[in-house]
Order: structure tokens, then C-alpha cells, then sequence
């Protein structure tokens, strides 16, 4: 199976590659790299016919791959994709980036959730598989054992939403803005008398100073939040949050015409590369919390319940704990008191692996195993 490789050297990109190099599915595979700038340099070395990078714009080498899998971003996939169909191919096209994502013809995959829906479109002759928004999947993953019981009848979910999702130069600058503050105030804190009230207000003044780094940001992370991520759709709500409910219907194949409610909002906090969610969810029916937790266990084996203690959830339930790993947390789960319905949840996921990499990287073993 030849399969093209474009946007692998960015940082989803990347983190594909190691993941495939750890799984060993360059052994099973012909890669082939491609790029939009260095045709005709060395590729990586992964045991493959063509050791040199093909041009990712030449629609006839991309048109002699039987897979195609990007990490290259929504501009190259609107610019590429619709040629490349145009021409005839009828390979299969892997995407990191949303622009495919809600069309028809697309099949939203995260296959530990709806492995059935990903077969159905396989065998319906579907040829384009698009990685979920990255906090609809973790979120997915996390509640997979509520979803596949049909016990949820709406989530809101509320996003602490890592630097990682605005990109590779965001977690750059988040490093920069703390390094910055920390500047600002490293000789007070020094001292033996350092008072928080005069540090604090040194870093205020700092944020709000002209030179302060937010060129990726747009505003303080470090030390700060940002409560609106992606574009505005003029309805009070950001794009980042509308995707939730669209992308969750549709990547368990629900019936548009009656869709599960899931809202919230979306907020961008100064963690580097683990989105975190906190989710009410209401139940069709009263089930006891145990069988709550045994159901949300048996998700996938990728899911992680932590017992709702001080001791448990501090250590174990956070970006720091979770980060590099391919674990899903979740915990803080009680009864809350809306109701016996009315649960209350707190998950986090790496935003790289099944947030963006993994989901891409196992539809690619489902067609090879096919
Ligand atoms: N849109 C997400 C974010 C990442 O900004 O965190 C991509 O899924």
C-alpha cells in the first residue's frame, strides 16, 4: 500500500510519525513523503522505495498513492483535495484538518467510539476519513461507555483548552509569556520578604505593557485565560464551541433531524498539551454511580476512571499527570444536586495523541488490515 505523507514534519504531523515508528507501521506500509517547500531533499529514512520528498502540490504523484494521509492544515486540503478528486483518484484521503469534516462525503473517525459507523463507510465506498475536532474526540473517548449505553441525553461541557490547539507557536509563546513574568519579578521573589501583592501587581502591569509576547495568543495565557477560541458565528457562540454538538452527532452517526444536545464554553488556558473538560451530563434515567463508573471503564481501554477523592483527583486528574501519555482521565464523578439524573464529570486527554495523531493514525491500520 503506497501511502502519501504530507505536514509530518509540524507538530501533529510528528507526533504521527513517532507513533507510527513506535507501532511499527512503516514495516506494513510503502511511505512515501511529500512537501510543499523541500521537493526533492532526503525524506526520512523509514525503509520506503522513494528516499526523496515529492513535490506535495503534483497532483500526479499525489494520484499514484492508494492512501493519503495529512497533517499539513486546512489550506492545503481545500487547495489540494477537490483537484485531486476532480482528477479521477480514488484513493483514500486521511485529514488532520476540519475543512472536510462536515460534508457528506466525510466520515468523522475516532475509531474506538464508532468503529461501526468508519465499517459502514467502508463498505459504502467512502474514501475520506477526517480526525475530529480534538476536544470532541477526548470527550468522546472519555464518555464512549455513556454513549454506547444510550444514557446521555445532553452534556454541557465547559474547556480548558491547552496551548497546543492553537499550535506549535502558541505553546512557544505561553513558555515565553512565563518566562517573561518570571523575569519581571525574579529578583522579589528572591528576597526573603517577597510580598504576592507587589509581585502580582508587577505581573498585571507587565500583562497589560506593550511589549508583553501575545503575537500567537492575541492575550495573556500565563497567569491569565482566554474565554473564546476559534472564529466568532455572530450567535454569541465561537466555532470551537458550535463544533461539539456537530461533531458528536456525526461522528456517532445520529440522526440530524434529532440530535443529542452538547454545549458549553469553549476557554484557553495555560496548559501545554492537555485539554481538560468539565461536564455536566444528564442522564435518560437514574442509574446508580457505580454503574456509572463501570460502564464509563469499560468505554475503551484507553479510559482511565479516578475515584472522586482529594487524593486521587489531585495527583492523577490533570494535564501534569496525563500529558505524553495515551490515557483518557476521568473523574470527579457525583450525583449532583439537580438532580439524580444531573452527574458531574471532569476528564483530560493529550491533545496531540488522541486528540489529533492517534484517530489518524488507526484508520490507517483499519484500511491496511482490511
Ligand atoms: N481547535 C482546537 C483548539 C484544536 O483550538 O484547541 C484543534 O482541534
Amino acid at each position: 500500500m503506497k501511502v502519501g505523507i504530507v505536514g509530518w514534519r509540524g507538530m501533529v504531523g510528528s507526533v504521527l510519525l513517532q507513533r507510527m515508528q513506535q507501532e511499527g507501521d512503516f514495516a506494513l506500509i510503502d511511505p512515501v513523503f511529500f512537501s510543499t517547500s523541500q521537493a526533492g531533499q532526503t525524506a526520512p529514512a523509514m525503509g520506503q522505495t522513494t528516499t526523496t520528498l515529492l513535490d506535495a502540490t503534483d497532483l500526479t504523484a499525489l494520484a499514484a498513492m492508494d492512501v493519503v494521509i495529512t497533517c499539513q492544515g486546512g489550506g492545503y486540503t481545500n487547495d489540494i483535495h477537490p483537484a485531486l478528486r476532480d482528477s479521477g483518484w480514488d484513493g483514500y484521503w486521511i485529514d488532520a484538518a476540519s475543512s472536510l469534516r462536515m460534508q457528506d462525503a466525510s466520515t468523522i473517525i475516532l475509531d474506538p467510539v464508532n468503529r461501526d459507523v468508519i465499517d459502514r463507510a467502508l463498505s459504502g465506498g467512502k474514501r475520506d476519513f477526517i480526525g475530529g475536532n480534538c476536544t470532541v474526540s477526548l470527550m468522546m473517548m472519555a464518555m464512549a461507555g455513556l454513549f454506547r449505553e444510550g444514557l446521555i441525553d445532553w452534556i454541557s461541557a465547559m474547556t480548558y483548552q491547552a496551548a497546543s490547539g492553537a499550535g506549535a507557536r502558541a505553546m512557544l509563546e505561553l513558555v515565553e509569556q512565563m518566562g517573561h513574568l518570571h523575569g519581571i519579578v525574579a529578583d522579589s521573589l528572591a528576597s526573603a520578604d517577597a510580598s504576592a501583592i507587589e509581585v502580582d501587581a508587577a505581573l498585571t502591569s507587565a500583562m497589560h505593557s506593550a511589549g508583553f509576547p501575545v503575537q500567537e495568543c492575541g492575550a495573556p495565557l500565563a497567569g491569565s485565560l482566554i474565554p473564546w477560541i476559534d472564529a466568532d458565528l455572530g450567535q454569541g457562540q465561537s466555532r470551537e464551541e458550535w463544533k461539539a454538538q456537530a461533531e458528536c452527532n456525526k461522528m456517532i452517526g445520529r440522526d440530524p433531524s434529532q440530535p443529542l444536545v452538547v454545549d458549553g464554553i469553549c476557554v484557553r488556558v495555560g496548559a501545554m498539551r492537555c485539554h481538560s473538560q468539565a461536564l455536566t451530563v444528564k442522564l435518560v434515567r437514574d442509574v446508580p454511580l457505580a454503574e456509572i463508573e463501570s460502564i464509563l471503564a469499560s468505554g475503551n481501554e484507553w479510559v482511565k476512571v479516578v475515584g472522586n477523592s482529594r487524593d486521587e483527583s489531585i495527583p492523577f486528574l490533570s494535564p501534569a499527570a496525563v500529558s505524553g501519555t495515551p490515557s483518557v482521565a476521568i473523574g470527579r464523578l457525583r450525583k449532583m444536586g439537580m438532580g439524580p439524573e444531573y452527574v458531574s464529570a471532569f476528564t483530560v486527554g493529550d491533545q496531540l495523541l488522541w486528540g489529533a495523531a492517534e484517530p489518524l493514525r488507526r484508520m490507517l491500520r483499519i484500511l491496511i488490515e482490511r
